[in-house]
């Protein structure tokens, strides 16, 4: 089978890494790819949009690809699955309905009060006076979120009262565009937070290992948030019994509630939790597509060939699967960021250590990167998510970060603590 991989992320280099690992799976073209997928053995990269339906419709159709996987949530959210689904395409991703799980957060707030999920209080507002009113009267800590697609930047944990109403202000001023046309504002929760990322056919639905990533840019959790900045798994904090919990209070009420909605959801769920310090968890977002980080350690610890999963969903017999094998051990991956990212930084700087990296057991999945005249090159904010498995954290930690100390490129930033709580299991 060929498959076709939407996206230029590390968590794209990770799905087309894995699918290639299965035995059904000949080539994997990526649309449009990154400096990793480019060096993939059977991978092909495409440039093309990742937002051009017709040339992926196209494609697709011209090389009989039997899977598209839809990595970010732009497309999804623009309704790509609609459209392949319409030319009789296999789509893993929810169609856009489906996808305002993540692109609108007063549906999703809505959609889980309905269900009867349990997440924090909220009240959703189209202007700012009342909004500022309802802050006054909630105090602080309070968090600000603008309710459409913002690239992770679009919510503020608001210490004070004065940085909720700046926050407000900015949103009602159009600093995100038309995500911000409305706002959430929601009693703010305290805890662990963890990813849990579960893939359903829109019937069934069912977690992959839980995973925690580490979204400030500064260690010890510190500085404005990022897309990921290293993530681990299975998450400790997410025992057999939350799992089995979160299954049922979370997951399968979730999809029963898309369901009476008319929504046919075949994709990943996405549930970015709380676990508050009595144990229970709540849900702070939902998203409609695989993590990034968590994928890039979530995937090298499944067994199960991936084709198969996703195809069980896309087919909608995801019940008949047998459950799903994972490598024993722990897997820690560490992102490498150009310097300045999350705000202004410079492209273009030659990476070196990738050989020396991979020898040394780590995988490196690329990000921000492309190949100049055969030369990997950065490219983004996020360039590299280096991923080490081992017996224990410790160890896993370990090897993430021999490999990563093999690499260098100009302005390099990583975290240095990631897993570091984890650092007795
Ligand atoms: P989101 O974009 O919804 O994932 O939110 C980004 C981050 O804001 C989350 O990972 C949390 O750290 C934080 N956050 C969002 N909602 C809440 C909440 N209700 N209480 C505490 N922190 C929150
Ligand atoms: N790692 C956070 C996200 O993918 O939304």
């Amino acid at each position: 089978m060929k498959a076709l991989v939407v996206g230029n992320g590390g968590r794209e280099h990770a799905l087309a890494w894995k699918l290639l690992q299965s035995e059904k799976v000949q080539e994997v073209f990526c649309v449009p790819g990154n400096g990793g997928t480019a060096q993939l053995d059977g991978c092909r990269n495409i440039a093309m949009s990742s937002l051009d339906f017709e040339g992926i419709a196209r494609l697709s159709l011209v090389n009989n690809v039997g899977l598209i996987v839809i990595g970010p949530e732009v497309p999804l959210a623009a309704g790509m699955t609609d459209y392949l689904q319409n030319e009789g395409l296999k789509v893993f991703g929810p169609n856009r309905a489906g996808a305002q799980i993540e692109s609108s957060k007063a549906w999703a707030k809505a959609l889980m009060v309905e269900a009867g999920i349990p997440t924090a209080a909220s009240q959703v507002f189209t202007s700012l006076e009342p909004a500022i009113a309802y802050v006054k009267d909630q105090g602080a800590p309070i968090v600000i979120k603008a309710d459409g697609l913002a690239a992770g930047k679009g919510v503020t944990v608001a210490a004070t009262v004065e940085e909720a109403i700046a926050s407000l202000k900015d949103i009602f001023g159009g600093k995100f565009g038309d995500a911000g046309q409305q706002v959430v504002i929601e009693d703010c929760l305290v805890g662990q937070e963890a990813s849990v990322l579960a893939v359903t056919d829109g019937l069934s639905i069912r977690p992959l290992l839980a995973a925690q990533d580490h979204k400030r840019i500064g260690e010890g959790d510190t500085g404005p948030n990022t897309g990921g900045m290293g993530a681990y798994a299975p998450a400790p904090v997410v025992t057999d019994a939350l799992l089995d919990r979160i299954q049922r209070d979370i997951l399968e009420p979730a999809i029963a509630a898309l369901r009476q909605r008319g929504i046919d959801y075949r994709g990943v769920l996405y549930a970015g939790l709380m676990i508050t310090p009595g144990g229970d968890p709540w849900v702070i977002e939902f998203n409609c597509r695989f993590g990034d980080p968590e994928t890039q350690v979530i995937l090298p610890l499944l067994e199960t060939p991936l084709d198969q999963v996703l195809l069980a969903c896309v087919e909608q017999r995801l019940a008949q699967l047998p459950p799903f094998t994972w490598t024993p051990g722990v897997a820690t991956c560490v992102v490498a960021a150009s310097g300045g990212y999350p705000d202004k930084f410079t492209k273009g700087h030659e990476i070196t250590g990738l050989a020396a990296a991979e020898d040394s057991g780590a995988i490196v999945f690329h990000a921000g990167t492309r190949q100049q005249k055969g030369v990997p090159v950065t490219d983004g904010g996020r360039v590299l998510g280096v991923t080490a498995m081992g017996d224990t954290f410790q160890a896993a930690i370990a090897q993430t970060y021999a490999a990563l100390d093999c690499i260098q490129f100009d302005g390099l930033y990583a975290r240095r603590d990631i897993g570091h709580q984890m650092q007795a299991h």
